[in-house]
């Protein structure tokens, strides 16, 4: 018995994946040309996997601002907000989306990842209640794990269920904390959340809306799926990220709360991680201000979108519940998922491929997300290569 043990069942999952003559779990993008393609394993791919939904990686004004930022501030804060001090580019970009979000509060994080660890481990203690959706994202899990509190599951999109589980809390209730995502990353179905800021409301429950995938995709202005569904009052606390819609990396929390001040010093993964670089602040807050501009970015990102999933429905797949950006398609079982990734990528298109346990049913699924940088031609192409690995 070592240490090590525990990782062979791993190991030769990964063996088998690799069977195929690529790499399924480690593709290395040897050249990256613009933010729908690059070179891999020597050819020249389309990227249909990178959550890159508005294209803006190399969008020059953020790359300018983040050279800028980068000659003029340096490379890295080399430490935390509350040990090291904080940017003015911090607070600035905090002001941006507080009036982005036209709340009283935001607290920007290292990552999307800390965002929902950072929050939810802080508003949650070892007395209270987490009620999750049954599909939420793992980073959502581990933040539950990290607050100690008692965490229950209902069914994924169903407020009934949710009704069931806060009623039999009773008294419990009206602390408990629920949390959803917008638009969730496997199967980019959203959530009713309608119905379910009306069953937290009438419990008087908190709702935190991870809106990572959601970001400049839902909502008039891009705010996400609350202000889609017009409850943006009723949600408590807004989570996202910079890595997807915004071309970055870094993480939020919006809320109206005035606690949230307060939360921030009580946070131990904001406390107690270096806090985002210059470049990625300067580069956030021009993507975020040209997503502000261009509400035509996310008219193409839709329009790419229903074009991929039409054709590849005609195409006879078996495709995730409804239109997204996201779209995935579920496929018989493991090894065919393997094989038709494969011949993807021989094609010259990239997906994501993801086996149990990581989908939500258990399911294998090949994960496409479009981007407002597709070209038709290039949504065509995707099209054609998933036509090949019919054949
Ligand atoms: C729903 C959701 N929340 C949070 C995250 C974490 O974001 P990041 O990768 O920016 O840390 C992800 C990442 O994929 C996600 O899909």
């Amino acid at each position: 018995m070592t240490l090590f043990d525990k990782f062979d069942t791993l190991a030769a999952t990964r063996k088998a994946l690799a069977e195929c003559g690529l790499n399924s779990v480690n593709v290395v993008m040897e050249k990256v040309i613009s933010p729908t393609e690059a070179i891999v394993n020597g050819r020249h791919t389309i990227l249909a996997g990178t959550n890159n939904y508005l294209g803006l990686t190399f969008n020059p004004d953020c790359v300018e601002a983040a050279c800028h930022a980068l000659k003029t501030e340096g490379t890295g804060t080399t430490g935390s907000r509350a040990a090291n001090g904080t940017y003015n580019a911090h607070i600035a970009l905090e002001r941006d989306l507080a009036d982005f979000f036209d709340c009283r509060n935001v607290i920007v994080f290292s990552t999307g990842y800390v965002a929902n660890l950072g929050m939810i481990s802080t508003l949650a203690g070892k007395d209270d209640v987490i009620m999750i959706d049954a599909d939420c994202h793992a980073s959502i899990y581990d933040g539950c794990q990290l607050s100690g509190a008692d965490i229950i599951r209902f069914r994924h999109n169903n407020p009934a269920d949710l009704d069931k589980r806060l009623r039999r809390l009773g008294e419990r209730a009206s602390s408990a904390l629920v949390i959803v995502e917008g638009m969730y990353s496997m199967l980019g179905d959203q959530a009713p959340l309608a119905e379910i800021t009306e069953v937290k409301k009438r419990y008087g429950a908190y709702l935190l809306v991870d809106e990572a995938h959601s970001l400049g995709v839902l909502g008039a202005n891009g705010r996400g799926l609350a202000e889609e569904e017009g409850v943006e009052k009723d949600v408590d606390f807004i989570v996202g990220t910079f890595s997807k819609s915004l071309g970055a990396i870094g993480g939020y929390c919006a809320s109206n709360h005035p606690e949230l001040d307060i939360i921030r010093f009580a946070n131990r993964p904001y406390v107690f991680t270096a806090s985002p670089s210059p470049s990625i602040i300067a580069s956030t807050r021009t993507a975020l201000a040209t997503m502000r501009r261009h509400p035509e970015l996310k008219a193409k990102l839709w329009e790419n979108a229903h074009h991929l999933y039409d054709q590849l429905k005609t195409l006879g797949f078996e495709l995730s519940p409804e239109p997204s950006p996201i779209i995935a398609i579920r496929l018989e079982n493991k090894e065919e998922a393997v094989r038709k990734w494969c011949t993807l990528l021989e094609n010259g298109v990239y997906v994501n491929l993801v086996l149990p346990p990581a989908t939500p049913d258990g399911s294998a699924l090949l994960r496409c997300s479009m981007s407002a940088g597709h070209t038709t031609e290039q949504v065509d192409a995707i099209i054609a290569a998933f036509s090949k690995s019919k054949q």
